[in-house]
């Protein structure tokens, strides 16, 4: 009802719409739409009110909520639903928590706030309410959970190309990360749930520096924003969420075909931001070294070892080595 009403007011363009007319079109009486109306108000929405002239939308608020975000989805699975919460601990375990309960492929869970907010290797995500875009994608992929790990570059590159719609020039860093001119923008968490031949489900959890006008000193070398990435331009990030979704949904299926050129992994390499460089990576035994020489056709970053040989990585957190 509150989306009608919304929808309603929103094509009248800042002209009034009478309550008579909201009571007709929805088949509904003037009480409720007018709690309807002051539930709006209570999320923020500024709606004048006369009693002659009746409804009057003045200003949305800057929220990721499914009133803004879903007019712009241009998909069919993706991001319907979105299910908007001020706040929680983490969009990834509330994710999980309701994909567990049943909750339909192409859901989205976004935040406002994260109390909790989750990286990669057991690491804390911080990013700023009204700065950042947090969100998890429910997906359960009829694939093998062995093909399952480049899932996350699908993400990548959502986020790259909607980043490229901006005028801006992203690099991936294989696996997980999005950066620009060498700092991180975007990360990337993808949790899986499976048996052996099975998934149940993946949640991708997307947090995105939007319109963070600085960083602390500590890590401004390594961290970036849209925003400062558009020299100080402010960044609608309803239409950035929408243009990842929106770009998400295609690669998805690409992903599914499970062709030998699906366009994600394209993306990912040539945005790639290790090819030919000298890389260090984990293994049970250790930090190792190597050269990054490429990234097969199931995600899995090559790379060349001193003695010439070559080995696949899965996922794992790679840097870059600095002469
Ligand atoms: C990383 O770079 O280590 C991954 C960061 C992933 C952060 C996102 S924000 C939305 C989702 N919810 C979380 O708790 N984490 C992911």
């Amino acid at each position: 009802m509150k989306k009608h009403i919304l929808t309603l007011l929103k094509q009248a363009q800042g002209n009034y719409v009478s309550g008579q007319d909201l009571c007709e079109y929805l088949g509904v009486s003037r009480t409720a739409v007018w709690k309807h109306i002051n539930q709006l108000r209570e999320e923020g929405y500024a709606i004048d009110s006369s009693a002659r002239k009746g409804y009057r939308l003045i200003d949305v608020p800057d929220l990721l909520n499914e009133y803004e975000v879903e007019p712009l989805l241009t998909t069919e699975n993706i991001g319907h639903p979105i299910i908007h919460l001020d706040e929680v601990t983490s969009t990834n375990i509330e994710a999980k928590k309701q994909a567990r309960e049943g909750i339909k492929e192409g859901t989205v869970i976004v935040a406002e706030h994260q109390t909790e907010g989750r990286g990669r290797s057991g690491r804390s995500w911080f990013s700023s309410p009204e700065w950042a875009i947090q969100m998890s994608l429910v997906l359960r992929p009829k694939v093998s959970p062995a093909f399952a790990a480049s899932i996350t570059q699908v993400g990548a590159a959502a986020v790259a190309k909607a980043l490229e719609s901006l005028g801006l020039s992203p690099q991936i860093k294989w696996p997980n990360d999005v950066l620009i001119g060498g700092k991180k923008i975007c990360g990337i968490l993808t949790e899986m749930s499976c048996e052996l031949d099975h998934i149940s489900h993946i949640v991708i959890g997307i947090g995105i520096n939007v319109n963070t006008p600085s960083f602390p000193e500590e890590i401004a070398s390594v961290a970036t924003s849209v925003r400062i990435e558009l020299g100080g331009k402010h960044c609608n990030r309803k239409e950035l969420m929408a243009a990842v979704l929106n770009a998400f949904e295609p690669l998805y299926i690409d992903f599914l075909k499970g062709g030998s050129q699906p366009e994600y992994l394209s993306i990912c390499r040539h945005l790639s931001n290790l090819m030919g460089q000298f890389i260090t990576y984990e293994t049970s035994q250790g930090i190792r070294s190597a050269q990054a020489v490429d990234i097969d056709n199931m995600g899995r970053l090559i790379i060349r070892h001193e003695d010439e040989t070559t080995e696949a990585l899965l996922s794992g957190e790679v840097h870059i080595l600095r002469s």
